[in-house]
């Protein structure tokens, strides 16, 4: 699966939304999330993100390993949203990974 990490935080510019064939790429308060399960390694993603914020997770850099859990963990122990098929009929999720909301704003 696709995984996005760190530079996304506050800025959720959302290109790899609209690009993605299966609609598996959820948003949360302060960061968006793929679905690990619901993903189809289409890589579509990974090149419209301005700020290259989007990794395949066999090239994750060791930094950011911990993204994997992240995005994954939002569907399970966060959110309890399982594998719903599709973001746009969840719709944005006022909520974030614990590791996610105790990170400090970003200037703009
Ligand atoms: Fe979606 Fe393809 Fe990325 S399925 S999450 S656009 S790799
Ligand atoms: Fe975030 Fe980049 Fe998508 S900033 S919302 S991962 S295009």
């Amino acid at each position: 699966a696709y995984i996005i990490t760190e530079p996304c935080l506050d800025i959720k510019d959302r290109a790899c939304v609209e690009v993605c064939p299966v609609d598996c790429i959820y948003e949360g308060e302060r960061f968006l999330y793929i679905h690990p399960d619901e993903c189809v390694d289409c890589s579509a993603c990974e090149p419209v993100c301005p700020v290259e914020a989007i990794y395949p997770d066999d090239q994750l850099p060791a930094e950011l390993a911990e993204y994997a859990g992240i995005n994954a963990d939002f569907f399970t122990a966060v959110t309890q949203l399982g594998s719903p098929g599709g973001a746009t009929i969840v719709g944005p999720v006022e909520t974030d990974h614990p590791a996610i909301s105790r990170q400090l704003g970003r200037e703009h």
